[in-house]
């Protein structure tokens, strides 16, 4: 018995995970999965109940559960927040206090959206990359942080750029054992011609490699590695970079696949308990209105399938049903392109006929 927490969150969030709630709950009727589901808050929703984005019983919810599903968190509501208590705090908090270090973004085209990508369609045929995200260091938690007064009175915001080798050392590892069930490819990104923090990660990566001599690495500036995701995406197998890197190039790369509303990520900790999540965030733009795209939280059921709950087989057979459904020609608004629109329920309702067959 597996349990399995599904947090909402904010914004489209409720109405994906309701999606691949019925998933779940159809793989435990038709095909045995022996989970437990419980639900709690985080993000905005949290702060509207409790004023903390992270309560106390989400935490502990989490820590006990074997597999976590999260929606998204964020909105305009939350603006004036303070910073420490905003939506976004409580996804960051989950991930240092769970310790999920290795986020896994993968960028796959389907085949029939290659229209809907915004690069021509013969660049992005086939593509397949692996964005191998540090998620719970660098930048993003570097102390010292703030904004403080100097001398002579002008504020100053500054935060830290910190890696040590450590934690260099666990997620290059992850990468490389990735790259070893892929195509042998790694291409570690950093800023090396500017920064120590970057120079100290190549040297690690590279002592790392002697471990997997059947993986071709190499190096590439972040700069021209986002130059090189939009000009010629297909040289990439799998990606090792930092935090915030990670964040701004695993955006780029999901672009190229047509549809955020297609992608999935798991963030892991160095036992493969891991949180699952879609890598769009909570579009308040279109929340409540059942038009957004819910196959990015049912691929995250399949990561989860496959890399926490040890179910390959449910994990394939996920992932073909969404094929299937795409094949079929169902498409939601995001990625529509010129066929007309189904709603969200009725896409989470076609992946359930689709898996019934
Ligand atoms: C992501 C998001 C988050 C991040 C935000 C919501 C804190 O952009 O998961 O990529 O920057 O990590
Ligand atoms: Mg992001």
């Amino acid at each position: 018995m597996n349990n399995v927490l599904l947090l909402p969150g904010d914004g489209i969030g409720p109405e994906v995970i309701a999606e691949a709630k019925k998933v779940l709950l159809h793989l435990q009727s038709e095909y045995g999965l022996n989970i437990e589901l419980e639900e709690a808050l985080i993000g905005g929703s949290a702060y509207d109940d409790a004023k903390d984005p992270l309560p106390d019983a989400t935490l502990e919810l989490a820590k006990q559960s074997d597999a976590i599903l999260l929606g998204a968190v964020g909105g305009p509501k939350y603006d004036a927040v303070e910073r420490e208590l905003r939506p976004e705090k409580g996804l960051l908090r989950i991930r240092a206090e769970l310790d999920l270090f290795a986020n896994l973004r993968p960028a796959i085209l389907y085949k029939s959206l290659a229209g809907a990508s915004s690069l021509k369609p013969e660049l992005v045929a086939d593509l397949d990359i692996m964005i191998v995200r540090e998620l719970t260091g660098g930048i993003y938690f570097g102390q010292p942080r703030g904004i403080r007064t100097l001398d002579n009175g002008v504020r100053q915001g500054f935060n830290t750029l910190v890696y040590d080798e450590n934690e260099v050392s666990r997620i290059a590892h992850v990468a490389f054992r990735i790259a070893q069930k892929r195509n042998a490819k790694l291409c570690s990104v950093d800023k090396a011609n500017v920064l120590e923090v970057s120079e100290l990660w190549r040297e690690v990566v590279e002592s790392v490699h002697s471990g997997y001599s059947d993986v071709a690495l190499s190096h590439m500036y972040v700069d021209n590695a986002a130059m090189q995701l939009v000009r010629e995406p297909n040289q990439f197998d799998v990606v090792l970079t930092g935090n915030m890197f990670g964040d701004i190039l695993s955006d780029a790369a999901a672009m190229l696949t047509g549809s955020i509303g297609m992608l999935p990520s798991a963030s892991l900790d160095k036992n493969d308990k891991g949180m699952y999540e879609p890598i769009h965030g909570s579009a308040p733009d279109i929340a409540g209105k059942n038009i957004a795209n819910p196959l990015a939280t049912i691929l995250s059921i399949a990561m989860m399938l496959r890399y926490s709950l040890d179910k390959k087989d449910l994990a394939d057979r996920v992932e073909v049903a969404v094929q299937q459904v795409i094949a079929n020609g169902l498409r939601t608004a995001d990625i529509a392109d010129n066929h007309s629109a189904i709603g969200t329920s009725q896409m989470g309702d076609a992946v359930i006929e689709a898996l019934s067959q």
